[in-house]
């Protein structure tokens, strides 16, 4: 169980909201450029760092963003390395699958700024592209029982960046006004209609977790940067 992941008001109180990240094992974030998708990412790594004690994870980071992740190691990747890492994950996950490797912990891929790592590989090998988003839906579609934990952030998706769309249980806009969008509802929350959409500062979001309504949630703020940062490191220096 992650613990504390963002407030929902319930009954007029703003309580904490855990998530069984064993059921719901794969999330989409997704907000517009600022709208705090990585600030948020740290957050959950750190939190995924403190409640999954033997977790393992991955982390790529297409953009680079090394302000928001100083992690080292060789679980973490950036910009054009995230095939490699991302390559490494497929087979750690084929070694599950193939029962070469056990399932003894939860096996983290968490993916910042998936979309543009996918229209990169788009423009420069389109063969890589179409085997990367085949692999992904073999994750998404078999990974639950074998451990594997997806999390994907993004400024934009299209549904043809989200291979078996609906294999992902939880999903999370960061913005509310991003809501407004048809083509954004659309694919991240379907049975959502415009009208139902509250627009809200920065802070605020919508998230659905797979057969409950959509829910509106407040981030919550990290209080220690430092001590995040270390927890973060912790988590990607495991099992190397
Ligand atoms: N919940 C929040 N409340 C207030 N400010 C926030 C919140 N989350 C993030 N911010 C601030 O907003 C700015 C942008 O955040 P962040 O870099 O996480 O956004 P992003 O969605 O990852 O943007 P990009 O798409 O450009 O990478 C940062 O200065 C951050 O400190
Ligand atoms: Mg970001």
């Amino acid at each position: 169980m992650i613990k504390n992941v963002f407030e929902v008001n319930s009954r007029g109180h703003p309580s904490p909201f855990n998530i069984d990240i064993n059921r719901y094992f794969a999330l989409i974030i997704a907000g517009p450029s600022g709208s705090g998708k990585s600030t948020f990412l740290r957050r959950i790594i750190g939190l995924i760092s403190f409640y999954d004690t033997d977790a393992e994870a991955y982390f790529l980071d297409f953009k680079a963003d090394e302000a928001m992740f100083p992690m080292t190691g060789n679980h973490v990747a950036r910009g054009f390395y995230c095939l490699e890492l991302f390559e490494t994950v497929c087979q750690r996950f084929e070694a599950r699958l193939n029962k070469q490797e056990n399932i003894a912990h939860n096996l983290y891929l968490i993916f910042d700024e998936w979309q543009a790592f996918l229209a990169y590989l788009e423009q420069t090998d389109k063969k890589k592209h179409k085997d990367v988003l085949s692999k992904m839906l073999m994750m998404n579609s078999m990974g639950r029982s074998l451990g594997l934990r997806i999390i994907l952030s993004s400024q934009r998706f299209l549904m043809s960046d989200l291979p078996g769309r609906y294999n992902f249980n939880c999903v999370i806009s960061l913005s509310t006004s991003f809501l407004l969008a048809t083509n954004n509802r659309q694919l991240l929350f379907p049975d959502m209609e415009k009208d139902e959409v509250i627009v809200k500062p920065r802070g605020y979001g919508y998230f659905q977790l797979e057969g409950e309504p959509v829910k509106m949630f407040r981030t919550i703020q990290v209080r220690d940067e430092e001590r995040l940062n270390q927890r973060m490191q912790e988590l990607f220096s495991r099992y190397i």
